[in-house]
């Protein structure tokens, strides 16, 4: 069996949440090939995928959401977990009262649903740095929104723990327990 992990990172917060999901995986001997959604990849070569990206204004970034829509067939015909990393800040609810991963879903999550059927869509806190060298000008105008501006406080919020505990989760998808196993042999 070979796992894909992919990911779309325009700042490398989402690159490492990534890279601790490939390393959970090799931890439980589990191979991967670990890769840039816009590099070269043949999805047949592998048993399952795990794809995530970060979120800009609701949305997948667009070279992620492409990967899925252009391999849907390949994808639906096995298992595949979806990420992303997105919220930032210590409150676990929005103003709306809404729980706040939940309300972070990227928009492409409810088409993916439907286009390949993951086993999981999961939002991951993520990480602002507003003092990063390497905004975009797009990025610098927008952070000039009051609105954007304050619903973004700085620092690194990613939950090592939760990640990690979805990477287990996944680990245990793919490997049938011994005794699950045996029964069906
Ligand atoms: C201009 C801007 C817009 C953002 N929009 C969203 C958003 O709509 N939803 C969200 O959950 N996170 C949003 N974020 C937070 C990023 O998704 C988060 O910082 C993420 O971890 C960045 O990942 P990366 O380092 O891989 O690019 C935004 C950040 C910036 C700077």
């Amino acid at each position: 069996m070979r796992v894909l992990v992919a990911y779309a990172s325009r700042h490398g917060s989402t690159m490492g949440i990534a890279q601790r999901i490939a390393a959970e995986l090799e931890r439980q001997e589990i191979p991967v090939a670990f890769k840039r959604v816009d590099e070269p990849i043949r999805v047949e070569s592998y048993q399952a995928c795990i794809i995530g990206s970060s979120v800009y204004l609701g949305r997948w970034e667009p070279q992620a959401a492409e990967f899925v829509r252009t391999n849907a067939e390949s994808l639906s015909r096995r298992p595949v977990w979806l990420f992303c990393s997105g919220p930032v800040g210590t409150d676990h609810v929005d103003k709306q009262g809404r729980d706040a991963l939940e309300a972070a879903q990227p928009k492409e999550f409810a088409e993916f649903a439907d286009l390949i059927h993951p086993k999981a869509e999961q939002v991951f806190y993520g990480v602002y740095d507003p003092a990063r060298k390497d905004a975009t000008l797009a990025e610098r105008l927008i952070m000039k929104v009051p609105a954007i501006r304050n619903e973004l406080p700085a620092g690194d919020f990613r939950d090592w723990d939760a990640i990690e505990s979805w990477a287990e989760g996944i680990v245990r998808a793919l490997r049938p327990t011994e005794v699950g196993a045996a029964a069906e042999a």
